[in-house]
């Protein structure tokens, strides 16, 4: 087995302020890279913000300042954005550097080379908004098919000889049949490749900020083509052949996209990959949309759902809980400020919280401020209750390969409502007064139960995991997935507990 670990998310457009969409993608490769982590891989997890395009610069024109001086202070939203979430990337990149626009510049000579780029001319329709080229036939009402408005462009242009991958791309997908999840957006990715691809203009002359193209200054590089690469780029493609990095690192294991974006990454990202004589990635996962109680997130509609806010607000790990929770991953979801006060409630106070502070509260008065000794009998009970984690690691490992967040979540659930009612069933307070040594296995039981629990929940809620983790004195190097298949040792002194989720 492989022990490296590439993962990415997109990376932004600085013209928007982060939202709940993009803390959304970054949080389920947060989840990815840091499980991966306590499973022993060497993980490389980028996130980053795509700064050049006519998008960008319009937006900086509309502020009144020069479109570099506008990247430098709006890519610093996003970089906010990951501490506020917690987000543990190992790397951030940003177009404008240095090391990104060779790595560009490198791709395209390596395309030209192979004779895969051709000069000519560009006519058709172009929708600023998603930075794509459109045809006639595939407008709606005279909008791009994603609502957004179109201009006509006539100018001269680079081609990517894209419809020469087209048979190529189709026996990739078939020999690797997990290539692109989920399966309904693996369909739509293979029929829209099936119904033919055309070359695709790969360089733009009308405007000027992005890569320049080599040899040719009055063209720029198209931003799609610039923004797959930064994949590339990070793993320091510009000197790949002298560098360990990039052997190690690429291809990615993983890159998680929105919907709306999967054909760029599914379908022109391996294709320009090939025509590179690169290795391709081994996944691309399309999650769905979020829409804000039933209406399309937009800053029109003034609804955008600010992620600063909900974490001052309800908590970090509140958040981040429920963003994956309450919605199958690949599906789209309703955010809806009900819903997420009802799962903070009952799911994060009543049933987690609850088991800690009652277990760590009982133990604390009653066993001299100490976690009991690991005992040396359990019985059939106790065994059952401990070993509900440790003996399903595998399907702990195989729901987060499959990216089934939600589902993980809900079996670490069951065994949270399990807890519960060994606590009401064996009864402690009454073991208290009659049988004490017994009282102290049901007690210690419990509290390793927590602890497979809290190491489990580390990717997810890593605040309040580690603060259960601190408070049981487990040292770091005991954080780790294979930790739970030993029972702890028990014998710590703790201190009076303190709730860990508020109810709201
Ligand atoms: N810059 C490109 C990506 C280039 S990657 C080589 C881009 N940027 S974006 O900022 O517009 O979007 C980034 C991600 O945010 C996308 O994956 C998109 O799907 C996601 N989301 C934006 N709004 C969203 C929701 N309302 N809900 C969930 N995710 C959404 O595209």
């Amino acid at each position: 087995m492989s022990n490296k670990y590439y993962i990415t998310t997109p990376i932004y457009y600085v013209n928007d302020v982060p939202h709940i969409g993009h803390a959304y993608t970054t949080l389920s490769c947060d989840i990815i890279a840091r499980f991966k982590r306590i499973d022993g891989y060497e993980v490389f997890f980028l996130t980053g913000t795509d700064e050049h395009g006519q998008k960008v610069e319009l937006a900086a024109k509309k502020k009144g300042v020069k479109p570099c001086e506008f990247v430098n202070k709006v890519s610093e939203n996003f970089k906010n954005l990951l501490k506020c979430m917690n987000f543990s990337n190992d790397l951030f990149i940003r177009t404008t550097e240095e090391k990104h626009i060779k790595s560009c510049q490198k791709i395209w000579n390596k395309l030209l080379k192979n004779g895969n780029i051709y000069l000519d001319k560009y006519s058709g329709w172009y929708a600023v908004r998603d930075e794509a080229f459109y045809s006639q036939s595939e407008l709606v009402d005279g909008k791009a098919p994603t609502g957004a408005t179109v201009e006509w462009v006539e100018e001269p242009s680079y081609f990517f000889n894209l419809s020469k991958w087209q048979q190529k791309l189709l026996d990739f997908y078939e020999n690797n049949k997990d290539f692109i999840c989920p399966k309904t957006k693996r369909n739509e990715v293979i029929n829209f490749v099936k119904s033919g691809l055309k070359d695709l203009s790969i360089s733009r002359t009308s405007f000027s900020w992005g890569v320049k193209v080599p040899n040719d200054e009055n063209h720029i590089m198209y931003v799609w083509l610039d923004a797959l690469t930064n994949y590339i780029s990070a793993c320091d493609y510009a000197d790949h052949e002298n560098n360990d990095f990039f052997q190690k690192f690429w291809p990615a294991d993983l890159h998680i996209v929105g919907k709306d974006i999967i054909r760029f990454h599914a379908v022109y990202w391996p294709a320009f990959l090939m025509a590179a004589d690169l290795p391709l990635p081994k996944k691309v996962f399309a999650h769905g949309w979020w829409t804000n109680e039933g209406n399309k997130i937009s800053k029109s509609l003034g609804n955008v759902i600010d992620p600063f806010q909900l974490v001052d607000k309800y908590g970090v790990d509140q958040i981040r809980y429920f963003l994956l929770r309450e919605v199958p991953f690949g599906n789209d979801g309703d955010f809806s400020n009900t819903q997420l006060i009802n799962r903070i409630n009952s799911d994060l106070a009543n049933s987690y919280g609850n088991l800690f502070q009652r277990v760590a509260s009982m133990i604390f008065k009653n066993c001299h401020k100490k976690i009991p000794l690991k005992p040396t009998k359990f019985n059939e009970e106790d065994l059952k209750l401990i070993n509900l984690i440790k003996n399903n690691l595998n399907d702990y490992r195989s729901l987060i390969d499959s990216q089934k967040f939600d589902q993980y979540l809900k079996n670490i659930w069951i065994v949270i409502s399990n807890a519960n009612k060994y606590v009401d069933d064996e009864a402690p307070w009454t073991l208290k007064k009659n049988n004490f040594k017994r009282m102290e296995v049901v007690l210690f039981t419990l509290i390793e139960t927590i602890r497979q629990i809290s190491i489990l929940l580390l990717p997810f809620l890593p605040d309040s995991s580690e603060k259960i983790l601190d408070y049981m004195n487990i040292s770091r190097d005991k954080r780790k997935l294979n930790s739970v298949e030993f029972i702890f040792d028990g014998n710590v002194k703790i201190s009076s507990p303190n709730p860990l989720f508020p109810k709201i």
